[in-house]
């Protein structure tokens, strides 16, 4: 099966965002990775809502919405009004994860959870039936361009072991110096999905490059 490849525009160029979101729209991406940061949960600002609300309007791929910040279950209503498809919360800045998962579900999005690089995957046992996908970061989250962490291909492994165990049909996406060369081994660990934004906004052609990454 051909992976699934969601394009961040945290590397975009915001000077002129809708020319790299057109971009996008005219390639072979399946969906458009959206980083929100609040300089809390990670030492970095992105954007928010207001920008979001033209790139939604923008954007004809389905939107992969990422929060890294605290109690993200607070902002279920504005990311649903962005008509996002995936929801994706962190693991450690959810208490009570069940219920922010359902809580997701019944606004209509499908729920993902994302786990932090010295989170193990074996916390995720209890839920993996409940969530549309899980998002292992291969980094840790806060800013575009940094160095993939290899330990998180052997994360990649246990987690496809966890799912078939569970007979769950999850999905599995890595987030964070995402690459040709290491997309290619994420994708033999057993990865379904992956961002990348440095490694495609920083390509002369990332048409070329997002049509390189869905034939891995
Ligand atoms: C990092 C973000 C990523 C980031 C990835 O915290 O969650 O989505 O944009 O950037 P690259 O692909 O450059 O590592
Ligand atoms: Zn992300």
């Amino acid at each position: 099966m051909k992976p699934i490849i969601s394009p961040s525009i945290l590397s975009a160029d915001f000077a002129h965002l809708a020319k790299d979101i057109e971009m996008i729209n005219q390639s072979d991406a399946d969906w458009a990775h959206i980083d929100i940061m609040d300089g809390v949960f990670v030492p970095n600002i992105s954007f928010g809502f207001p920008v979001l609300k033209y790139v939604a309007e923008l954007s004809t791929k389905p939107l992969d919405v990422h929060l890294m910040i605290v109690e993200p279950q607070k902002f279920i209503p504005e990311v649903k009004a962005l008509g996002a498809h995936t929801m994706n919360v962190h693991y450690e800045a959810c208490t009570h994860l069940h219920r922010v998962v359902q809580e997701i579900r019944e606004a209509g999005m499908q729920p993902a959870v994302t786990i932090n690089p010295a989170t193990p995957v074996t916390l995720l046992q209890d839920i993996i039936s409940d969530l549309y996908m899980v998002l292992i970061m291969s980094v840790n989250p806060g800013f575009g361009g940094q160095k993939f962490i290899p330990h998180s291909l052997e994360k990649v492994r246990q987690l496809r072991e966890l799912i078939d165990y569970a007979g769950a049909n999850t999905l599995i996406e890595v987030d964070g110096g995402v690459n040709l060369e290491t997309g290619k081994a994420l994708i033999d660990a057993g990865a379904d999905v992956l961002v990348a934004g440095s490694a495609i906004f920083g390509t002369p052609d990332p048409i070329e490059t997002i049509r390189q990454m869905k034939a891995l």
